[in-house]
């Protein structure tokens, strides 16, 4: 507990001295432990919360109002006096099982403000405030009401009122998928209906003039800000309605025309956190643990089921158009799958074709075999308006021999990853969760990747809404009784429940490697990854599925991949995730002296240092492997080439490492010239330093083994 009322005084007249009105008494101040943040918190002369909050004596957010719109009762919005206002500090170190880092500081001070209406029905609401030294935070705690058991949210009115008409990193508010570019704009021109109906999409739907989080902002003093939501239990997930005139956002909640409203909970109940990261550099963005911390802790026992690992899989060959997922099956007059003969000889799920993979990952240190297109359903999967009951989740194409690939996964020390695309039918998968994840347990498979593609059954629900945020979380906790861990594709958002469940491994949420195979637009073009980095990985691990070496795509004449091949190695230290593909097809790996990169690079992280890096430009990231001591650094640029000076300060003294460099030749050039990689091999040294050239959309990657 702390209150410093000199202080007090002292912000509360730099707060207010700015102000044209005068500041309405009752206002309380939240430092952060290091006095980097603060939050004011005051009630407004009509008793409506509002907070204001500053980095330094920066300005990050002018007075802004809190508040719910509710079906059948008058908002919850004003009228209030204080009942009880407390503060109180927390500092705790946590252990990661797998992560980026093994240990995480949770450092914070709390102000916990209890409401209530000053008139009848004199309603409650309690407001948690949080300041760390890396951002801030609040939540809503609505308190029991007399004789009313649930409420029902319309809308949820959290304010947030910038300061400046700043440079905004941002992808629309879609209420049911991620998969867009990011925009770079001022607040002021963030112009996200212009994004609808985009025509790689086989869902998308945004109502809203709002973006989806994280977004990330640049202040004009160089402050970077970005706003992720963090514990998004049983609520709607949140995008920030855009006001461009008043340079201001408030939360916009995904809605349901099946429902009829956005939010429905039993009282009392807590929302999730509403945060702000603030960073003086960009690269402290990446380095912030903000949207973990302000999850509970590791509710699971036994985890040792699962360990990170990189896999191969049957899926590039799918997407750039070698191979089918379906079979070639007819569903008969019984809706039973048969198979009349008419096999069209596509299929890439073959009993044969995964001892092939099984064989590759066995002899290049890869752990998992991820297989797609192994169950019945696949012929009517995308285009098809009825997909209830369509996809079965435990029976195998005749041409795949579950039990044996299983086997024989087993005798090579190789797991299988399973396979679950609901084709955005969730009632239809959460029937057979139970059943399916018994067979996995069965045998021996310990992580599924699952899949929504598609409008979401039924009608009027989306991917991101109260019902579907609930679906996901039901997986998650059906997976964890099972010993099965989620990648999520299609997901909704992560919002740091990885620190709870740590069987949520790794999800989509972004625009993947696979555009880059099919989109109309040419896939991602060499500023996407050095955007993601800032904005979409703040909120956690990735499943992006580097490590495509053939980058002309052969098979697609009107697709390439836009970033050299050097880049591609980069991507396994620049984006984290405890599973991580080598996505290209095997055979295009053999003879390639750049395949010892993935070979060699970890996927599990005894601490990681973000070396440099600025928003859609370019992002350095260096990263320990834990019980190895190894090191790995990866380095990406745009479209733009670059020099990047490395001082190797980050490894320990006294020791000697021996280092290979995989860097852009010097005529190097994602479009016309990607595969030009060279190879050094050199050994290092803490005090050491480099110099790197890379290409327009060119990288680096460096594997630095110990040697003594
Ligand atoms: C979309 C996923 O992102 C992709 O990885 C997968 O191959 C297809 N759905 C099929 O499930
Ligand atoms: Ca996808």
């Amino acid at each position: 507990m702390f209150q410093n009322s000199s202080l007090f005084l002292f912000l509360s007249l730099l707060l207010w001295s700015a102000c044209e009105t005068p500041a309405p008494a009752g206002g309380t101040l939240l430092q952060s432990p290091g006095a980097v943040n603060t939050i004011a918190f005051q009630l407004t002369e009509r008793g409506a919360p509002s907070y204001r909050v500053l980095h330094g004596t920066e300005t990050i957010i002018e007075d802004s109002q809190l508040g719910f719109e509710l079906q059948g009762q008058a908002p919850l919005a004003e009228g209030f006096e204080v009942v009880t206002s407390e503060q109180s500090s927390s500092d705790e170190t946590w252990e990661m099982p797998w992560g980026e880092q093994r240990t995480v500081r949770n450092h914070y001070n709390e102000l916990v403000v209890e409401l209530r209406e000053s008139a009848p029905p004199q309603r409650g609401l309690k407001l948690y405030f949080r300041a760390y030294d890396d951002g801030v935070a609040l939540r809503y705690e609505v308190l029991a009401q007399a004789g009313v058991d649930s409420l029902v949210i319309t809308d949820e009115r959290t304010d947030f009122q910038l300061t400046g008409d700043h440079t905004a990193w941002w992808i629309p508010g879609d209420w049911d998928i991620y998969e867009h570019l990011y925009n770079t704009t001022k607040v002021s021109e963030i112009d996200a209906l212009s994004k609808r109906g985009h025509p790689n999409l086989a869902q998308s739907t945004i109502p809203l003039y709002a973006v989806n989080t994280p977004d990330t902002l640049r202040t004009e003093s160089g402050t970077h800000l970005s706003n992720p939501e963090a514990n998004l239990t049983d609520y709607a997930g949140m995008t920030l309605v855009v006001d461009t005139a008043k340079l201001a956002f408030r939360s916009g909640l995904v809605g349901s025309e099946r429902r009829g409203y956005k939010v429905k909970r039993a009282l009392p109940f807590q929302t999730p956190w509403r945060s702000i990261q603030i960073a003086d550099r960009a690269t402290e963005l990446i380095a912030s643990k903000l949207i973990v911390n302000l999850n509970e802790p590791n509710q699971l026992e036994d985890i040792s089921w699962f360990e990170p690992k990189k896999y191969v899989g049957i899926w590039w060959e799918m997407h750039v158009d070698k191979a089918s997922w379906d079979y070639g099956m007819t569903l008969d007059k019984d809706g039973k799958w048969v198979d009349t003969g008419v096999a069209h000889g596509r299929h890439g799920a073959t009993t044969e074709n995964t001892k092939r993979y099984i064989d590759f990952a066995a002899a290049n240190n890869i752990g998992g075999v991820l297989v797609e297109g192994w169950n019945t359903g696949w012929e009517r999967w995308i285009g098809f308006e009825d997909r209830e009951g369509v996809f079965d989740f435990v029976t195998p194409y005749p041409d795949y021999d579950i039990e044996e690939l299983s086997r024989y996964a087993q005798s090579k020390g190789v797991e299988i990853i399973m396979h679950h695309e609901t084709s955005a039918a969730p009632r239809t998968y959460a029937q057979q969760l139970d059943t399916a994840y018994q067979l996995m347990n069965r045998l021996g498979i310990h992580s599924v990747k699952t899949g929504y593609v598609g409008k979401l059954i039924p009608a009027g629900e989306y991917h991101h809404g109260q019902w579907m945020v609930n679906h996901y979380r039901q997986v998650l906790e059906t997976g964890a009784r099972y010993q099965v861990a989620i990648n999520a594709h299609e997901p909704i958002k992560a919002t740091g429940l990885r620190r709870t469940f740590p069987n949520a491994i790794s999800r989509e949420g972004l625009r993947g490697q696979e555009f880059n195979a099919w989109a109309a637009d040419g896939g991602n073009p060499p500023e996407h990854l050095p955007i993601v980095a800032f904005t979409r990985m703040l909120a956690g691990p990735i499943d992006f599925t580097p490590g495509v070496f053939d980058i002309g795509l052969p098979t697609k004449p009107d697709n390439q991949i836009n970033t050299t091949l050097a880049q591609q190695l980069a991507l396994y230290v620049v984006i984290y995730s405890p599973i991580q593909m080598a996505c290209d097809l095997p055979e295009n790996y053999v003879n390639q002296d750049a395949f010892q990169f993935i070979r060699d690079v970890g996927v599990d992280w005894e601490q990681s240092r973000v070396l440099n890096g600025e928003v859609g430009d370019f992002v350095t990231i260096a990263r320990e492997e834990r019980e190895t001591g190894h090191w790995f650094v990866g380095g990406i640029t745009d479209e733009n080439a670059r020099e990047i000076r490395l001082d190797f300060d980050f490894l320990p003294a006294g020791k000697n490492y021996a280092a290979t460099i995989y860097k852009d030749a010097p005529d190097a050039h994602y479009r016309d010239n990607p595969r030009a990689v060279a190879i050094d091999k050199l050994r290092v040294k803490r005090g050491d330093q480099q110099v790197l050239a890379l290409a327009p959309g060119g990288g680096f990657a460096i594997s630095l083994l110990v040697e003594d």
